[in-house]
């Protein structure tokens, strides 16, 4: 979008006789300090209901520079307790589905489609995604990962606007906004079907065969 603004208003510069421009080069943006002001700017939000029953904003948290982001649904108990993500059961299992692979919490991003707890664990409403939604779009924008990582059918439909079942979902890649995405299972479902864990891994697989360009 803004190349092509950009392109048409070179053009117009061209054809008003200007030859030559001079280009500062773009200020090195510090990731982890951007993050850091915006989580503390929108820490008090009040979009959507959500905020109503809120402990705490759960930003998002790991490493700014990351290759890899990693997408849930939204907070937990614990979460909400601690103002960050994936701290509680399925944090620990998504800890160590990601050291499987050879990759630490340290080395990725991660980050909820919506940043407060919906109560009980229920699904987020469409309302409360499209209100928070904004905050992943920008935190994305920000990082700029490599890779993506949908965790689970909610953030999958939400992310991609594609209805579709998980088993369809995990059956190709996807291309956000330039990213190659891949779609598996949220950890609290492994958490509950044990079973599942067999095909979370072969997802895993593909994910660190391209991550490491094996
Ligand atoms: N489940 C999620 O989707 N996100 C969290 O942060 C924790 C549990």
């Amino acid at each position: 979008m803004y190349n092509k603004a950009i392109k048409q208003y070179l053009e117009y510069l061209k054809l008003s006789g200007i030859q030559d421009i001079f280009v500062k080069p773009p200020l090195q943006i510090n990731k982890t300090e951007l993050l850091k002001e915006l989580e503390e700017k929108y820490h008090t939000c009040t979009k959507c209901v959500l905020h109503v029953e809120r402990n705490k904003f759960c930003y998002g948290n790991g490493n700014a520079d990351a290759r890899l982001l990693i997408i849930g649904e939204g907070p937990g108990a614990e979460e909400d307790r601690m103002g960050k993500v994936f701290v509680g059961r399925s944090g620990q299992l998504l800890t160590k589905m990601l050291s499987a692979i050879n990759l630490s919490r340290e080395e990725v991003y991660i980050a909820n489609i919506v940043k407060c707890r919906p109560p009980d664990n229920r699904n987020p409403l469409p309302e409360e995604k499209s209100a928070c939604l904004p905050y992943l779009e920008e935190q994305i924008s920000i990082i700029q990962p490599e890779f993506i990582l949908i965790l689970g059918k909610v953030a999958a439909v939400t992310l991609l606007e594609i209805e579709q079942t998980l088993k369809a979902f995990r059956q190709q890649t996807y291309n956000f906004n330039g990213i190659k995405t891949f779609v598996s299972y949220h950890p609290s479902a492994l958490l509950r079907n044990p079973n599942w864990k067999t095909f979370a891994w072969i997802d895993l697989q593909k994910l660190q065969k391209d991550y490491f360009g094996q």
